[in-house]
């Protein structure tokens, strides 16, 4: 919960995205902050004041010359635990790099001390104007952080280039990150890898799992809300990419050990979430396989089995998952655990329902090179996503 209790100032530029940071303004509000809109004038001939008063339930500030808050200014620069500004306009943009503080949401901007986020939006040529660059450069440089823009359609028509607001939805995983405190995953790098892999009979069919990636997913999504840098190597899913995580997309096994090998150089944190296939046909054909009347044999190969294989160029904390069907699973796990050097192992039966592949939750135990296994009850996979960083967290040094 990051924003529960916590204090936003929204600063709203004029840009056609205004009517996004309505939805931000309320969503950050159901989340539990209180959040203070600031509009420049020309945002208010984009979004009216009262919306965001109604969306926000706090009076909202428009001008420096507003009776009986004539320092509100000052203390909204001071008091909020993060300011985000979206949309920030090219002009609020060069306004603020250059120090002006000729309305309220800028003068507000140079009296801050505090973390700024910026989500830039405009047309794409302005946003690629090398004043426009110079301003963001001049910004960062100051400690501003920013998210987007993305490339999409803008209000005038299609583009392939960066301009677009980036979703309010983005735009508040990166405020949450900005909100983390104390976490041992910020500034670390973390890889994870998710779903399945695919390994071709031919090129029309291949040998696959069910596995969903949503585990991998959450785990993801869960380490970069507390700061991490994230890599995700994936396999192919259906599901939304977790938003600020720099995604690689995989299809085989081998594909994922050359992905995983190449990122673990950067690696603080490795966790091994994917399904990958154990095996795969000895020989693929070239040309998708007519269909023959009786039966067909494969012969297949075991893939490379990616952790024993892997080279640790430094240190780093390595959780495996062992996906038992019945049986004594603590006792193999433990040994995965020993014969792979891991420090976790994350197991879960095949067989319970509700755990597992291709359902939303999981029940798990975790199992440490020391102290008792932790055995989670049937929790949602972001929930278990937040067990096991609570474990991981406990063994970064
Ligand atoms: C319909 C319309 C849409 C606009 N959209 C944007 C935009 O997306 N980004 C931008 O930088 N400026 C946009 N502008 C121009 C800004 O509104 C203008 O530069 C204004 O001075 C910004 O003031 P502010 O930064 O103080 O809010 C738009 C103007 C109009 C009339």
């Amino acid at each position: 919960m990051p924003f529960a209790g916590r204090h936003v100032v929204l600063g709203v530029s004029g840009g056609i995205a205004c009517y996004k940071s309505c939805t931000l303004a309320r969503r950050l509000t159901e989340d539990g902050a209180v959040v203070d809109v600031v509009l420049t004038a020309s945002a208010a001939e984009f979004v009216r004041p009262v919306t965001f008063e109604a969306l926000t339930g706090r009076p909202v500030l428009t001008s420096l010359w507003e009776r009986d808050r004539a320092l509100a200014h000052i203390g909204l620069a001071k008091q909020p635990d993060l300011a985000i500004v979206a949309p920030a306009t090219a002009h609020l943009l060069a306004r603020a790099a250059l120090g002006m503080a000729d309305d309220v949401l800028t003068a507000l901007l140079l009296a801050r001390y505090g973390p700024v986020l910026a989500a830039p939006a405009m047309n794409d040529t302005m946003y690629a104007h090398p004043a426009t660059l110079a301003n963001l450069k001049t910004l960062a440089a100051r400690g501003w952080h920013f998210i987007g823009p993305d490339t999409g359609a803008l209000a005038e028509g299609p583009s392939d280039r960066p301009g677009r607001m980036s979703e309010p939805e983005a735009i508040q995983a990166a405020a949450a990150r900005l909100l983390v405190t104390g976490s041992r995953l910020t500034g670390k790098t973390v890889v994870v890898t998710a779903g399945p892999t695919r390994e071709h009979l031919d090129p029309v069919r291949v040998i696959t799992n069910p596995s969903s990636g949503r585990m991998g997913y959450a785990l993801a999504a869960a380490a970069y809300a507390r700061g991490a840098d994230v890599l995700l190597v994936t396999g192919p899913t259906d599901l939304p990419l977790p938003l600020g995580v720099t995604t690689h997309r995989i299809e085989t096994t081998a594909e994922m050990q050359r992905a995983v090998g190449a990122l673990v150089k950067q690696a603080d944190v490795l966790i091994m979430a994917a399904a990958p296939a154990d095996y795969r046909p000895a020989t693929a054909s070239p040309t998708k396989r007519p269909r023959a009347s009786g039966t067909l044999t494969l012969e297949l190969e075991a893939t490379p089995d990616i952790l024993a294989t892997l080279q640790r160029p430094r240190p780093c904390v390595v959780v495996g998952f062992a996906l038992e069907a019945g049986g004594d699973g603590v006792a193999k796990a433990r040994k995965k655990l020993q014969d792979k050097a891991l420090d976790f192992v994350i197991l879960n039966d095949a067989l319970e329902p509700g755990a597992g592949f291709e359902v939303a939750t999981n029940r798990v135990t975790i199992i440490g090179k020391g102290g008792e296994p932790i055995e989670l009850p049937l929790l949602a996979k972001r929930d278990v996503a937040e067990k096991i960083l609570d474990a991981v967290e406990q063994a970064l040094t």
